[in-house]
């Protein structure tokens, strides 16, 4: 069965992207998910079927009308009961779990916006969860919903060719949260540095050792604030 994407857009034209490309676009001529754009424009309001107003109380930019947005929103969820993820920049982070949660589902349901924002009232009314990709401003939804697709393709069943290239990844709870340990390939030698001896030992057993501390010292490094999730004995690499 098919994981169903919907987006809801001012540009379609920027789907199905990066998303129609690789492992997603080959995923994707495979059947394993399908992409459905639908334009927010359709359902403009007034005369000039305007899809944004100025904000009330004033300030910069323009804001999405509640009305505008309702609509767009129930013509998708009165043909598909599917989660409805609206990226923001004030969302929950989105994360590896989330992304595992959604694939194991039927699809979802985006509803992208231009930053200045969208009708509180719409947000309330309809309560889709706010997902933000970080700290930081994105132009609109469009790029996060690519983002984010991209993290819940890779997850569906059969997209992958190789099962563990999968389960071992960082933040992935087979890698027990931590950083992925360093790889290494041909040549065994390069600009003077050579593959540590015991990756290529043949000694399975020092390998997987020597992959989790390094994979500790990585996160101690660069993400400590992965630690703090992990069980006691394993939260200090070994030096
Ligand atoms: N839209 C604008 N900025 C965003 C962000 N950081 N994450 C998700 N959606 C956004």
């Amino acid at each position: 069965m098919s994981w169903n994407a919907h987006i809801i857009t001012g540009f379609p034209a920027m789907f199905p992207g990066c998303l129609g490309e690789s492992l997603a676009g080959r995923a994707r001529e495979d059947g394993l998910w399908s992409l459905t754009t639908h334009d927010v424009r359709e359902h403009g309001q007034g005369k000039h079927k305007n899809i944004d107003d100025t904000p009330a109380g004033g300030g910069a930019g323009m804001v999405m009308r509640a009305d505008v947005a309702a609509s767009a929103l129930d013509s998708v969820t009165a043909q598909h009961e599917l989660p409805v993820l609206l990226p923001s920049p004030r969302g929950v982070p989105w994360t590896q779990d989330l992304a595992q949660e959604l694939a194991e589902g039927a699809g979802a349901i985006f509803f992208c916006n231009r930053y200045e924002g969208i009708d509180e009232r719409f947000i309330e009314a309809r309560a889709p969860l706010e997902v933000s990709l970080g700290d930081y401003i994105l132009s609109g939804g469009e790029p996060a919903a690519l983002v984010m697709l991209d993290s819940i393709i890779r997850l569906l069943p059969g997209v992958m060719g190789k099962v563990e290239s999968g389960l071992q990844e960082s933040f992935s709870v087979q890698s027990g949260g931590l950083l992925e340990h360093p790889h290494y390939t041909r040549p065994q030698v390069w600009e003077g540095m050579e593959i540590p001896e015991v990756v290529t030992s043949g000694d399975h057993e020092k390998l997987d050792k020597w992959r989790r501390q390094r994979a500790l010292e990585m996160t101690q490094e660069r993400r400590p604030d992965l630690l703090e999730d992990l069980p006691q004995n394993d939260s200090a690499p070994k030096k």
